[in-house]
């Protein structure tokens, strides 16, 4: 049997580390995978892809970014807007199931976010033998409990609040970290509560930051003349909307300028010295962490049992520590919030973290 691969979407730490699984795993069915280039981009005709042999994939377990590179634009983009689905044209998937046929590719694994799984599912609904394996660094699929590269964003975001602590340790200042996270806080949450954040910024909780300069003030009072404060890209004051550095009719529109906005605004409101970092792609970058390449390895195992088992339309799910499968149907529907009334938020309250409400 001959299968097809590909990456779709942002990148993250753990992709090569669904190549190696799905390619050990196939190897040793005795069957061949071939790795399209550029997500979806690959498919279209006569294909885009290498053979990945064990040899090929020795070693990039380790490696960050995707050895196949992936893509979050061009023609099989789904996703529209904020929740908006495109139908891919007819023509085109008729394009890209006749280069895998043609290649003699007999399904396909789709390492993808809800976005890149739409469409997906769109293929499978073609007809065309599809598993779908979940990607998002913001955790923010409901299906799945856990995504490879989530905890190696949260050690980026970690390691940067070690280093702005000292900094602002010896100036007395306010530091504001922008994270990634458009619609869930994940990153923000276990990055800030990691790294010792004071107040902790979220899409799920509209903040007052009158709310967070009491926190900062009531540090100085105690005798902590610093303090570090994480935001997600997608946070938004109450009443207000989230800021927008681009903003895109097609596809995914760019989130960014929050952090900026917070600092200017908790500086006027605590008079203390205040600077904005933003982590941005660096947190997509990079080695995965030992989790992540696990992760990673079981998620692509099971992708291609999934195949050999023939329960095609269905993604990869991780729950309670087993890995196990949903209909990517149903997965691309629910995102992963975080509960503003939940255990994690309450732990955070509970050693004084401020979530501005
Ligand atoms: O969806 C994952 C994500 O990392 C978001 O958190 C972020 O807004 C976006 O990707 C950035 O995408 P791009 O690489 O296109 O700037």
């Amino acid at each position: 049997m001959r299968i097809g691969l590909l990456n779709s979407g942002g990148d993250c730490p753990g992709l090569n580390a669904v190549t190696h699984g799905v390619v050990g795993a196939a190897t040793q069915l005795g069957w061949e995978v071939y790795g399209f280039r550029q997500g979806y981009e690959g498919l279209l005709s006569p294909g885009d892809y290498k053979v990945l042999k064990v040899e090929k994939t020795e070693g990039i377990l380790k490696v960050g970014g995707t050895i196949l590179g992936s893509s979050n634009k061009g023609h099989f983009v789904s996703k529209v807007g904020a929740g908006g689905v495109r139908a891919i044209p007819t023509e085109l998937m008729d394009e890209a199931v006749a280069t895998m046929k043609g290649l003699g590719v007999e399904a396909l694994i789709c390492v993808g976010g809800d976005g890149s799984l739409s469409t997906a599912q769109q293929f499978y609904e073609h007809g065309f033998p599809v598993v779908g394996v979940p990607k998002t660094i913001d955790n923010d699929l409901a299906a799945t409990a856990m995504t490879f590269g989530f905890d190696s964003a949260c050690h980026s975001v970690v390691d940067a609040l070690d280093r702005l602590q000292t900094t602002a340790e010896s100036h007395k200042r306010v530091m504001v970290l922008e994270v990634m996270g458009r619609h869930a806080g994940w990153i923000a949450l276990y990055g800030g509560m990691g790294g010792g954040a004071c107040s902790i910024l979220i899409p799920e909780i509209p903040f007052d930051l009158n709310k967070v300069a009491e926190t900062i003030k009531h540090r100085d009072e105690n005798g902590f003349f610093h303090s570090l404060v994480v935001v997600a890209e997608g946070a938004a004051p109450i009443g207000g909307t989230q800021l927008y550095e681009e903003t895109k009719e097609d596809g995914e529109s760019r989130l960014g300028g929050i952090g900026e906005q917070v600092a200017k605004q908790l500086s006027a409101l605590t008079g203390k010295d205040t600077r904005c970092t933003t982590l941005g792609h660096l947190q997509r970058g990079g080695s995965p962490t030992a989790l992540d390449r696990v992760l990673g390895t079981r998620f692509g195992v099971k992708a291609v049992k999934l195949i050999e088992e023939k329960r095609f339309g269905r993604m990869v799910s991780y729950q309670q520590y087993h890995v196990g499968s949903v209909p990517i149907k149903e997965a691309v529907r629910e995102l992963n919030l975080v509960d503003p009334e939940g255990e994690v938020v309450e732990a955070a309250k509970s050693v004084g973290i401020s979530f501005g409400d």
